[in-house]
């Protein structure tokens, strides 16, 4: 059960909601490229508009180091998000000045508002309590939908919660039950998929899920310090050298529930063109460097995911942005979305590959979250969370 009071335990009409959303989505030529962030946060902001409160929403955008950067402004956001509610959204050019401040005051029930970048002051960042109190100034309740940023305490996030009361939105809670729940009450077996590039970046949540995950299956360049651990030779292959020790260690503790590829496919560059061939695991022959995992391997973690009635991935198996070297993870991609366990993808490579691959319908939960869905697998508190109000 979800443990914050939502904007459903409160009394939200002709109230002034503020609402922290996470809306940091990828803008090229003023042209939002992937929106679901702000599809996510739709039915929060409906719901709000539908019961008479006045919207105003707040989000960060990129990292402007508190200082104005037009490149990071958030009027396309306004602009698209109109289209997507059919609705004019009002923008206003700050988040806590004269125009904020004109623009919160004249909004009236079912009406929506956009602040400017909440990061163009440095404040946010730094969870100033004068920034925080200026922005719980222009309302009278605070909701945070921002699951994507919950693992952040700023003035936007964390700050305002102790000047208003304040609730969580429904993306909040969506996010906060899948993720809980998978760390908390997994069904079993519940297997755990890791890629991308750092082993260092995905420590804490192995630590974590190890006592909890039936097997942990390893892959994209994490795997190739695993390897070096093994004493294999890696050659050019992207590699942590000073994270051989905590692979070791995790190997020791974690016994047959740590499962590495047992094949890979390697290249003499890192280019789409590059010559490529398969290899059973064992000494990358030097100038040669490994950027997949490998058929055999597909069909190996394919085989417990089908098994599985709970699976968490998190990361790449290979470089998915060449062709060549996709077969990996797109290979994991259809093996969970095939699986009839309850799935969840977290962080923005591996939504991406399943995005990609047309196959979000048969995932239980995408998350929004990269760096917050990872502290959930971690077991840590997230700051933008815990504030709200209990049940
Ligand atoms: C994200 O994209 O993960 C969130 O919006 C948080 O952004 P940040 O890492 O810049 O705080």
């Amino acid at each position: 059960m979800f443990a914050k009071k939502t904007i459903k335990d409160i009394n939200v009409q002709g109230k002034k909601a503020l609402v922290r959303v996470d809306f940091n989505v990828p803008i090229k030529d003023g042209k939002i490229s992937d929106d679901t962030r702000i599809q996510a946060a739709l039915p929060t902001i409906r719901y709000l508009m539908d019961h008479g409160a006045s919207v105003i929403l707040m989000s960060h955008l990129g990292r402007p180091k508190g200082k104005v950067d037009p490149m990071f402004s958030l009027a396309p956001v306004a602009i698209h998000l109109g289209k997507l509610l059919g609705k004019t959204v009002a923008f206003a050019d700050d988040c806590i000045g004269k125009s904020a401040v004109d623009a919160a005051a004249v909004l009236k029930p079912g009406e929506v508002l956009l602040l400017e970048n909440t990061r163009f002051y440095d404040g946010d960042e730094k969870n100033d309590p004068e920034m925080a109190k200026k922005l719980a100034n222009l309302a009278d309740i605070f909701v945070n939908d921002a699951f994507g940023s919950a693992h952040r305490a700023h003035a936007s996030t964390e700050g305002v919660a102790k000047f208003l009361p304040a609730v969580a939105g429904f993306l909040m809670e969506k996010e906060i039950q899948y993720l809980g729940e998978a760390i908390r009450a997994p069904g079993k077996p519940f297997v755990v998929i890791l890629g991308g590039a750092k082993i260092s970046d995905k420590i804490g949540v192995i630590r974590n899920l190890l006592g909890k995950a039936d097997h942990i299956l390893i892959g994209g360049a994490m795997a190739n310090t695993f390897f070096k651990a093994l004493n294999y030779d890696v050659a050019d292959s992207l590699a942590e050298a000073d994270a051989a020790s905590t692979a070791s260690e995790i190997i020791k503790e974690g016994g047959s529930k740590i499962v590495l590829p047992v094949d890979v496919v390697i290249a003499d560059a890192l280019d789409a063109n590059a010559q490529s061939r398969e290899m059973p695991i064992g000494d990358v022959p030097a100038g040669w460097r490994i950027l997949d995992i490998g058929p055999k391997t597909v069909q190996l973690y394919g085989d417990w995911i089908k098994t599985a009635k709970t699976v968490v991935w998190n990361g790449p198996m290979g470089v998915f942005e060449f062709e060549r070297f996709a077969k990996g993870t797109f290979g994991i991609a259809k093996a969970v979305a095939d699986s009839s366990a309850v799935s969840i993808i977290g962080g923005g490579d591996s939504v991406a590959a399943i995005q990609q691959s047309g196959l979000t319908d048969r995932i239980t939960h995408i998350s929004t979250g990269g760096g917050a869905s990872l502290e959930m697998l971690e077991g840590i508190t997230l700051p933008g969370l815990a504030a709200l109000q209990d049940k």
